[in-house]
């Protein structure tokens, strides 16, 4: 079949085919190089290549993300990412003619932000796009059925947004976005370590320090950057409890947005979540205690997605077949791109 599902993410773009599994998985990360007379940028770089000249671009370049919480910023950005991902995605010649598509996007995008992604795919040659939310993707991918009349709860926690949804029978019951997430967890590691150890890091620094508190065997981590006072190189010891408490008061927003979503659940749809928990996928709930967290606070089981970061796209890959759930949602997410 020559389609794909695509999440594309803040923080990584996931491709899957229906039959084939994942076919992509980079970063949403591109190296431009900005001519400076006419300000025009020239894409030379996208996914893993870019993602490892963040922070160490030389003049002239600069790493761009085509996305930020969730949805295009930068039609041009978007459209060279999404042109230069296709070849990767799509192995043969003849996938790549009019390829059909279903593209995730947050339940909460705006009409403008919709239409933003399907111009930017459009004239990356891709055809026949239809759009899904992506927490009834991440649900799909999950082996939950959005069309069965029982309420479920999701909670998608990426890198740019965090996204709380029930739904039930086809249809969205209540939505919570809120664009804090795992971006943000890595922005309260960095602010930590320099105000409490006067160190400061890159962002891939700040990033692998908050990833390597999930290893259950590590008690404390080591960090190297630059001593704020004296400018030297510097190492220094973390304790996995104190990374844990800076990221706290993000956890406690997703929490706070988690309890008001609840709220406007009807009461019968509040009893089948409360007996088969909520849902949870995307990069940042994996970090560690995420899930301990939420049940912490609910008293409900959380059920963490078994590929928390590929669950969309297999989801979204899965709608290709299921054009039921395409036009359950439709009302979510309009439109679709000739
Ligand atoms: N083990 C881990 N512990 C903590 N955070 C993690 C871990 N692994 C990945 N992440 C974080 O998950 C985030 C990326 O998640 P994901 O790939 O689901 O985002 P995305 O789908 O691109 O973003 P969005 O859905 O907001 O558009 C990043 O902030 C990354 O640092
Ligand atoms: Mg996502």
């Amino acid at each position: 079949m020559n389609g794909f599902g695509i999440d594309l993410g803040t923080t990584r773009t996931v491709v899957c085919h229906p039959r084939h599994g994942i076919v992509l998985d980079v970063p949403s990360v591109m190296v431009v190089r900005t001519d400076t007379r006419t300000k025009r940028l020239t894409p030379l770089l996208a996914g893993h290549d870019a993602r490892a000249l963040i922070g160490r671009c030389p003049v002239g370049l600069a790493t761009t993300r085509p996305l930020r919480d969730g949805v295009i910023v930068d039609l041009e950005a978007a459209r060279a990412f999404i042109v230069r991902i296709v070849p990767q995605m799509a192995e043969h010649r003849w996938q790549r003619i009019r390829p059909r598509a279903v593209i995730s996007v947050p339940a909460g995008s705006t009409a403008l932000e919709r239409r933003a992604l399907l111009e930017a795919a459009g004239e990356a040659g891709i055809r026949r796009i239809r759009l899904v939310p992506a927490p009834i993707a991440g649900a799909l991918g999950c082996g939950i059925n959005p069309l069965e009349p029982r309420a479920h709860m999701v909670v998608d926690v990426g890198g740019g947004t965090a996204e709380i949804t029930g739904f039930c029978f086809g249809g969205i019951l209540a939505h919570r976005s809120c664009r804090v997430a795992g971006d943000e967890m890595t922005i309260a590691v960095d602010r930590y370590l320099r105000s409490e150890h006067h160190l400061i890091v890159g962002e891939l620094t700040a990033e692998s320090v908050k990833c390597d508190i999930a290893s259950e065997w590590n008690s404390s981590l080591v960090a190297q950057g630059l001593d704020s006072c004296t400018g030297g190189l510097r190492l220094v010891t973390l304790s996995v409890a104190e990374v844990v408490d800076a990221i706290r008061p993000t956890v406690d927003t997703i929490i706070a947005a988690l309890a008001s979503c609840l709220d406007d659940l009807p009461p019968q749809a509040v009893n089948d979540i409360l007996q088969e928990g909520v849902w949870t996928f995307g990069g940042a709930t994996r970090l560690r205690g995420f899930d301990k967290l939420i049940e912490d606070a609910f008293g409900f089981p959380v059920r963490p997605a078994e590929r928390p970061t590929t669950c969309v796209a297999e989801g979204a890959a899965a709608c290709l077949l299921h054009g039921e759930v395409l036009d359950a949602f439709d009302a979510d997410v309009v439109a679709e791109a000739v």
